[in-house]
């Protein structure tokens, strides 16, 4: 027990302790403000992805389960039930519709998180909507969520499309990434895994594993190490993780490396699109060409086209061979690139778009900063034409065409393009 040596001291200590209440309260009022200041208010790198994670949605009741239900019902005699995560998203919200549209039951999840303006992701729901696709709003993190959603619906198919997009914003939130496109993948590996049947997984890398590889066009059997961006190290990771659950619980993965996929309903942080606004409001555009005036290029591919491969993969995913989390033989593993096949360099996009808008851009040429940016891609792509025929079959012309016609519809609408 730990008794003062003189009772004379144990006086002091107590007159001590009323003294110091309300320094102690002072303290705790303090420590419970930094807290809340953390975890709520601070703006840094992981505080907004944590505010996301933290967010809580609601789900469950007889009514969201037989929106879950009807929507995944298969209408057609060979479909698939397919569980489409990142389904508000550019690929997704296509996917999703092109699956619907030939017979499969399709169950969307998104998370409709304000990476970019969040009313283009509700537009695209209110599009699936109308296809007879429900969207689940929750994240891929939530493992009682997925385990639900499989419980309601045995799918035999996770088109996986859901992740934190983009290179240079990585440097600006790190952790994002990690969220997103590790410990979600992870997350929802560990729930595919234990549920019986397993479904066979498709699901989206990018090119930019193939980081500072300077060898084209891009092979799948090039080196992959080298990665230029936290993004595109995320993505090589989440390869690796697919060779890991492949080995380990025999699921069926297929990787796909897609190559700047553009087309109406895309991402207003890829060039393509703000390039189109900023060329709209007559302000400059940042035009980036490497050391020695070099070529920035981009294997541009059209949507309708990767919407082609994924369909493609999926349909050539064989089933996974584990049960409740066991393996019981090998399984299929595979990694394509969807790309074009034909690199434009930059300066040639922003030529089209002036055509098609009719508009004069101010070119503003710079240096290609270090944040994340490779100075150019370029898809081999035989692989994906020998799985499944792959064979893109639009050109960056028309494919823009489409955009524009989309691109002037949706905002003369009265949606305004963010700032
Ligand atoms: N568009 C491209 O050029 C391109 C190129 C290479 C790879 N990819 C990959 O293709 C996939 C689709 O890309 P996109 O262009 O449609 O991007 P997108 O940002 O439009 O779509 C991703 C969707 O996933 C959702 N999401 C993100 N994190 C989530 C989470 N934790 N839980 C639930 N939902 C979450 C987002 O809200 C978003 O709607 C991504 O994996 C992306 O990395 C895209």
């Amino acid at each position: 027990m730990d008794i003062p040596s003189s009772p004379g001291k144990f006086k002091e200590k107590r007159t001590k302790w009323h003294k110091t209440l309300p320094k102690l309260t002072f303290w705790s009022i303090l420590f419970c403000g930094v807290i809340y200041f953390l975890f709520f208010r601070t703006p840094s790198s992981f505080s907004s992805d944590a505010r996301r994670s933290l967010r809580t949605y609601t789900y469950g009741g007889a009514a969201w389960e037989n929106k879950v239900i009807s929507s995944a019902r298969v209408a057609s005699k060979n479909g698939v039930s397919v569980l489409v995560t990142g389904a508000a998203g550019f690929v997704g919200s296509h996917v999703s519709i092109a699956l619907k549209r030939r017979g499969d039951g399709v169950l969307g999840l998104d998370n409709f998180n304000d990476y970019y303006d969040p009313s283009l992701k509700r537009g695209r729901q209110a599009l699936l909507e109308r296809t007879g696709v429900f969207i689940v709003e929750g994240d891929i993190n939530d493992a009682a969520l997925l385990k639900k959603l499989f419980d309601i619906v045995p799918f035999t198919h996770v088109m996986h499309l859901a992740a934190q997009a983009g290179v240079r914003y990585a440097m600006q939130n790190p952790g994002s990434y990690v969220h997103s496109n590790i410990a979600g993948f992870v997350n929802l590996l560990e729930v595919c895994k234990a549920v019986d049947p397993q479904p066979a997984i498709v699901w989206a890398s990018s090119s930019s594993v193939y980081g500072l590889n300077t060898k084209v066009p891009f092979s799948e059997k090039d080196r992959t190490d080298q990665p230029a961006s936290l993004y595109a190290a995320t993505k090589k990771a989440g390869e690796e993780i697919a060779h890991t659950y492949n080995h380990i619980y025999g699921l069926s993965l297929t990787g796909l490396r897609f190559f700047t996929v553009y087309g109406p309903w895309g991402r207003p942080d890829m060039a393509y699109f703000f390039f189109t606004k900023d060329i709209l409001k007559g302000k400059p555009i940042p035009i980036f060409e490497a050391a020695n005036h070099g070529t920035v290029a981009r294997d541009f591919t059209y949507i309708d086209d990767i919407v082609r491969g994924c369909l493609g993969a999926l349909d050539t995913a064989e089933k996974s061979t584990g049960s409740g989390g066991k393996k019981t033989g090998p399984a299929q593993l595979r990694v394509f690139n969807l790309g074009n096949t034909s690199p434009v360099p930059v300066n040639n996009l922003v030529t089209i778009l002036e055509k098609l808008l009719k508009v004069k851009a101010k070119r503003n040429i710079m240096r290609l900063p270090r944040n994340g940016d490779v100075q150019f891609t370029h898809a081999n792509i035989s692989y994906a034409k020998k799985e499944f025929g792959y064979k893109p079959t639009t050109n960056l012309e028309t494919g823009l065409k489409n955009f524009v016609r989309w691109y002037l519809n949706y905002y003369s609408a009265g949606k305004k393009a963010d700032e």
